[in-house]
């Protein structure tokens, strides 16, 4: 019998899996002295974590040259695959001047345990400007995104990887679901088509609604929630957390939703991590992803639905996951209910939105979001947690 999840390929048509075998750990461990080492920043770690894993399938390193330039200019690697983020390994002139192309780099974490290996192939120079003006459409510091790509070192190192080892996700472990496993626990469920979700804020109702729009017409949900780093004034991920357990343990049906993190690193590059984060879930083994409004946005850098129109740059079979596109949603006072402006006649004053600052103004204050907003349980949640 055939089952669609099966030919759901990831991108590329293999999932890769850099993970070191025990054999090639001993192999790696056995020479932890002798390596030039190089300590990531939480962006590169989790980068390093999703390419061994097969999140960032085709990728299995750190960007060569052509395959950056290309990415940044074209929005595609060198064989011509769509990818739209720059996946890269920045270091300064005197960490990278001394490293040998042809040689292994030991890779650190930030308390100097030796988690991964770098075949060093490449080191190379790159315009940050450019990059920024062609990823993030602006050049201004102020930009979250734009900001690390300025502060982060101008040699980008490149070439394949492995991982030797990684913690579990040190609150929710649990919900530490590689795509290997995720792709079985889809065909263990008999979901034929599955959405994914992804977020770096507390659940709100208007996320809510979109989510059961999406489920009325797929199997299951996969609940994705961004673990790895976010700018500092967005909600912390363990509170997040507890906020998507409220919400699945309480308003879904559990047989069609698995809540499972994503442990890569924001980039706030808005229409081109939408695709990014497209291409992601495809790997994870999603036929359907969610784009709302202004997604992965962050200020006024991008229009409202860009990261949806940018789809339309892509022939949907070399995406092969199907964008579904959400407009603004918001409480509706007329109907009594979630509503966009595709569904309710109401007027501006008839909706209840509020943005993700106001929420954490009103949080500060201690006042809890209007349960036209929030779940009055998340909004406890998350009351509680602005006050410990
Ligand atoms: S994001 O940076 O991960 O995109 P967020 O967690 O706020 O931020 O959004 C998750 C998803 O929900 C995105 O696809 C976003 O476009 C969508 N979204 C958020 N709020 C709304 C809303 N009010 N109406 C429609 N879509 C929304």
């Amino acid at each position: 019998m055939s089952n669609i999840i099966e030919t759901i390929a990831p991108h590329g048509g293999h999932l890769v899996n850099r993970v070191a075998t025990p054999a090639e750990r001993d192999e790696f461990m056995a020479q932890a002295d002798s390596l030039p080492r190089i300590e990531l920043d939480d962006r590169a770690l989790s980068d390093l974590v999703m390419i061994a894993i097969g999140g960032f399938s085709p990728l299995n390193g750190f960007m060569a040259q052509d395959d950056y330039e290309r990415v940044v200019e074209e929005m595609r690697l060198m064989n011509g695959l769509p990818w739209a983020v720059p996946v890269t390994l920045s270091v300064s002139a005197e960490v990278a001047e001394p490293l040998k192309e042809g040689s292994w780099v030991r890779l650190d974490d930030h308390t100097g345990r030796f988690v991964g290996v770098l075949e060093l192939t490449q080191k190379y120079r790159y315009n940050k400007t450019h990059e920024a003006v062609n990823v993030y459409r602006t050049d201004e510091e102020k930009h979250p995104g734009v900001k690390v790509v300025y502060e982060q070192g101008e040699i980008n190192l490149a070439g394949p990887i492995w991982l030797l080892q990684r913690d579990d996700h040190p609150y929710f472990p649990k919900y530490q679901i590689d795509p290997a496993e995720s792709r079985k626990m889809f065909v263990e469920r008999g979901w034929k088509t599955v959405v994914g979700f992804q977020t770096r804020n507390p659940i709100h109702r208007a996320h809510e609604y979109i989510i059961k729009c999406a489920l009325e017409i797929v199997d299951g949900l996969f609940l994705h929630p961004l673990v790895g780093a976010t700018k500092s004034d967005d909600i912390p991920a363990d509170v997040r957390m507890r906020c998507y357990e409220i919400m699945v343990d309480n308003y879904f049906p559990q047989n069609r939703v698995i809540l499972a993190i994503n442990p890569s690193a924001m980039r706030y590059a808005g229409p081109r991590e939408a695709i990014f984060h497209a291409l992601i879930r495809k790997n994870y083994g999603c036929t359907h992803f969610i784009v709302g409004r202004d997604h992965a946005g962050v200020g006024d850098y991008y229009g409202t639905y860009d990261a949806q129109h940018i789809f339309d740059e892509f022939k949907p079979e070399e995406l092969g996951i199907t964008p579904l596109k959400f407009e603004h949603a918001f409480y509706c006072t007329r109907t009594n209910q979630m509503a966009t402006s595709k569904t309710s006649p109401a007027t501006k004053e008839e909706r209840i939105h509020l943005s993700g600052t106001k929420v954490r103004e009103m949080l500060r204050r201690g006042e809890l979001p209007p349960p036209e907003f929030s779940r009055p349980k998340v909004a406890a949640e998350l009351a509680k947690a602005m006050h410990q």
